[in-house]
């Protein structure tokens, strides 16, 4: 164990492994930012700090949906300019191994004024500054309610392929420590925003991963809501385990399209061992940690970072950099994708009959004659839905011929 090396480069600055706390409700408070350290944290990112305050600024609701694994919230407490320099400066005094990175928006009509408050924290001795590109709910949840705004922010600037190098440019031009752009990938198009964002000087690009959207309702009582003391529904932001495939794409789409040099750090619904080496294998660097430190808190980390050293030391892997991308080559268009013949067979022993894959609506194979299951393999697609449905585990797939089809 003791050659694996779990620290990863961002510019000047070492992270001690790449687990930063994301910036949300967790990093809020001085004894937050204590047990990360105690714990091993990287990094922390602040909870959002806006200039001019306040913008949209609610107590929060939140809800965690357990079964489907969905965590999502409509109001939200950010901190003003003077609260995050001070949680910074008082942080300052009680930390040493762990990274400080205040997490900013400006609101103002000049671009200056995003200059002006990275630059004040820059000499509050912050370690890096995090531009807040990506948060979907402030002017960008207005606008997808198809009303006016007054300043892009968030969402709506982080997705603004014109505006964002130049916001970025004022403030790269006058701070010296590295600039990290937090982007969204609502609007689509993270990759080139993550491309300007590093042309006009960002050290690093990474993914919120958030996604607007409207939570279950009760269809007995639409106008009712699942949140707790509050009235309405409104669009939410989601996050948590239920993004993960969306947000190993956004850190894929963004990789693929950027230098090998370029450090990206992705996040959503990282939660364990599997999530995090997933992301660092589509190709980030590090990852930002939410929605499980607000359900878990901050102390599981040490006992994942002992797993990961042993699981690069079983892999023989001795830095992060030696799997980082390990899934780009093998991440294929429908054109390049190989399939091989087969079809679905029957363990006759293990069928009990139970009728399910005797409805699957697309399946022309399926057959049962006074109720036995059989397969006619010339019908069968293939598909594999049936290997799925059956809980009797009474089907699998043969393979017939290792040719591309
Ligand atoms: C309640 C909440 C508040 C958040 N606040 C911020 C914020 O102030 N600034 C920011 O850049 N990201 C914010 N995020 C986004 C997270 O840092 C993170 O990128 C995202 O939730 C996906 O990761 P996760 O699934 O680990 O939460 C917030 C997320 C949640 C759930
Ligand atoms: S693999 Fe698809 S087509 Fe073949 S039997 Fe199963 S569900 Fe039907
Ligand atoms: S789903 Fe499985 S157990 Fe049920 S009928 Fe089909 S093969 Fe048999």
């Amino acid at each position: 164990m003791n050659n694996t090396d779990l620290s990863v480069k961002l510019g000047d600055i070492k992270l001690r492994n790449p687990f930063i706390v994301g910036s949300g409700p967790t990093v809020k408070t001085l004894d937050q930012i204590k047990e990360a350290e105690d714990n091993s944290w990287a990094a922390v990112s602040f909870k959002l700090a806006i200039d001019p305050f306040p913008y949209i600024n609610l107590p929060p609701r939140y809800r965690w949906l357990k079964k489907e694994k969905i965590h999502i919230f409509t109001a939200e407490t950010r901190l003003t300019p003077d609260a995050s320099l001070k949680l910074l400066d008082d942080a300052k005094k009680v930390t040493s191994e762990i990274l400080l990175i205040p997490n900013i928006t400006y609101d103002g009509p000049d671009w200056e004024g995003w200059a002006r408050m990275a630059k004040q924290f820059e000499e509050a001795g912050a370690h890096a500054v995090e531009l807040n590109m990506c948060c979907p709910n402030m002017s960008f949840n207005v606008q997808a309610t198809g009303k006016e705004i007054e300043e892009a922010t968030g969402a709506s600037l982080g997705s603004d392929l014109q505006a964002l190098p130049k916001v970025i440019k004022h403030i790269t031009d006058e701070v010296n420590i590295p600039v990290i752009v937090k982007l969204t990938p609502e609007g689509g198009r993270i990759a080139q925003a993550a491309e300007v964002s590093l042309k006009a000087g960002a050290a690093a690009v990474g993914s919120a991963a958030n996604r607007l959207g409207i939570p279950d309702i009760d269809i007995r009582n639409p106008m009712g809501t699942i949140y707790r003391l509050q009235d309405n529904i409104t669009l939410g932001c989601i996050s948590g385990p239920w993004l993960k495939p969306l947000a190993l794409r956004d850190t894929y789409e963004m990789r693929f399209h950027l230098d090998k040099e370029a450090f990206i750090i992705g996040s959503g619904g990282v939660n364990d061992l599997q999530s995090a080496v997933q992301q660092i294998m589509v190709g980030a660097d590090a990852v930002w940690v939410c929605t499980e430190t607000m359900l878990r808190g901050f102390d599981w980390l040490p006992k994942l970072l002992d797993n990961l050293k042993s699981y690069m030391q079983e892999m023989g892997y001795g830095r992060v950099a030696d799997f980082r991308d390990m899934l780009l080559k093998n991440i294929k268009t429908s054109q390049e994708l190989i399939v091989y013949k087969g079809h679905a067979v029957i363990d006759p022993d293990k069928c009990n009959s139970c009728g399910l894959c005797w409805k699957i609506g697309h399946c022309q194979a399926i057959i049962h004659p006074d109720g036995i299951t059989n397969i006619a393999p010339e019908r069968c697609l293939a598909c594999s839905t049936c290997v799925d449905i059956c809980p009797q585990k009474a089907i699998s797939m043969e393979e017939l011929l290792q040719q591309k089809s």
